[in-house]
């Protein structure tokens, strides 16, 4: 059922204030300003004396957890290990008790992610699932976990599940931090943002004409980088992997400092670069590496938060979004990269929802 959309795409990068609402009803208390999950099977003495976290995923959902290693660190304090699940599973790192494993996926059956859950359970370490499907095999062997709500996911691009799987990530890192250090001023600030947060995805929707013009006038490049730094760092990661899969353009990420180390080199007026620049303790830092493209001739897009006049003077073109606290920038900014893989894939006549090669669920090794 498209409800009048062209594609699931679409469809499902449209529901994300709806998906967000859900993922977070019922989770957030004022009376403690923490998050709660009925289902963690752990109880607030076990999950105190977890001193580490692991958290394992592929594609997109690895993503995800890159976004969530910075929330746990930041709220949390915890110290926090992203490891791809199809690298996990066949290594043996030494894994000091008080560990948990969080296994982040969408349909919950990904291979890779199910055998370095196993591995994990194996070695007698607690394990959380943070999953779409109700019922999937992860979620089943998980200790327990959290389920997105995000409702079914057709479009192979994955969309409104990241968005959820990052919203959840942070309500983690709020518990997390609250069984700990997190004063209740603190909480109770980052549910007023969270609450907010819905209304701003809306508001950021509003970008879709913008995007849909520039997506219009780049459509025909062979190659795309995008740059962010810290929270927004797997925000490019992202925005790159949407136009790979499907415009079948090659797109890097890169964290936006890491370029001037090699892939700068790629830089021409044929090779767009794509800046993810909150406002933020980065963001002269980002800047200075947007000039240093600037000065060899690269085309750039900006996304910045509305009222930055600065952008404007040096980027090509600049989307703006609404400006929010730096945690939640990542939720935000990927609104108009997932529009702007959409728009261009559509451009070239590619099949947005089922692009070649790829399959919604990754059941094989
Ligand atoms: C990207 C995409 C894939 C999945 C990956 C993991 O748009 O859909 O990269 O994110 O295959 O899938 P799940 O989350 O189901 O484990």
């Amino acid at each position: 059922n498209l409800s009048g959309f062209p594609h699931y795409m679409l469809k499902e990068i449209y529901e994300q204030p709806e998906s967000l609402e859900n993922a977070m009803r019922g989770r957030l208390s004022d009376e403690d300003a923490t998050a709660v999950f009925g289902g963690l099977n752990l109880s607030a003495q076990d999950l105190r004396r977890i001193n580490r976290v692991i958290l394992t995923a592929c594609g997109t959902s690895w993503h995800a957890a890159l976004v969530g290693e910075y929330l746990l660190e930041e709220l949390a304090r915890l110290p926090v290990e992203v490891e791809y699940a199809s690298e996990l599973r066949y290594r043996n790192p030494p894994v000091e008790n008080g560990t948990l494993l969080f296994a982040i996926t969408q349909s919950g059956e990904t291979a890779d992610t199910l055998a370095a859950l196993r591995e994990m359970k194996r070695k007698g370490h607690p394990t959380l699932a943070i999953c779409n499907v109700v019922g999937s095999t992860i979620a089943q062997e998980a200790n327990g976990g959290v389920y997105l709500h995000a409702g079914p996911e057709v479009g192979v691009a994955s969309t409104k599940a990241y968005t959820s799987q990052v919203v959840t990530l942070t309500m983690l890192s709020l518990y997390f931090g609250r069984l700990r250090h997190l004063s209740f001023e603190a909480g109770t600030r980052i549910i007023g943002q969270l609450r907010a947060l819905p209304q701003l995805i809306r508001e950021t929707l509003h970008c879709h004409d913008e995007v849909k013009r520039i997506a219009e006038k780049y459509a025909h490049a062979s190659n795309f980088l995008y740059l962010g730094r810290q929270y927004n760092f797997p925000t490019a990661l992202e925005g790159a992997l949407k136009l790979k899969e499907i415009s079948y353009i090659h797109a890097e990420g890169y964290p936006a400092a890491e370029m001037k180390h090699g892939p700068i080199a790629l830089v021409d007026e044929h090779t767009p670069s794509v800046f993810i620049m909150p406002q933020g303790p980065v963001y002269d830092k980002v800047m200075s590496n947007l000039e240093e493209i600037k000065a060899r001739g690269g085309p750039v897009i900006a996304i910045a938060a509305r009222g930055d006049s600065e952008v404007a003077r040096l980027a090509d073109d600049v989307i703006y979004v609404p400006e929010v606290t730096e945690m939640l920038s990542p939720l935000v900014n990927i609104v108009p990269l997932q529009l702007l893989a959409y728009h261009i894939a559509l451009h070239r006549g590619c099949d947005v929802d089922k692009p070649r090669n790829l399959a919604k669920s990754v059941t094989v090794e």
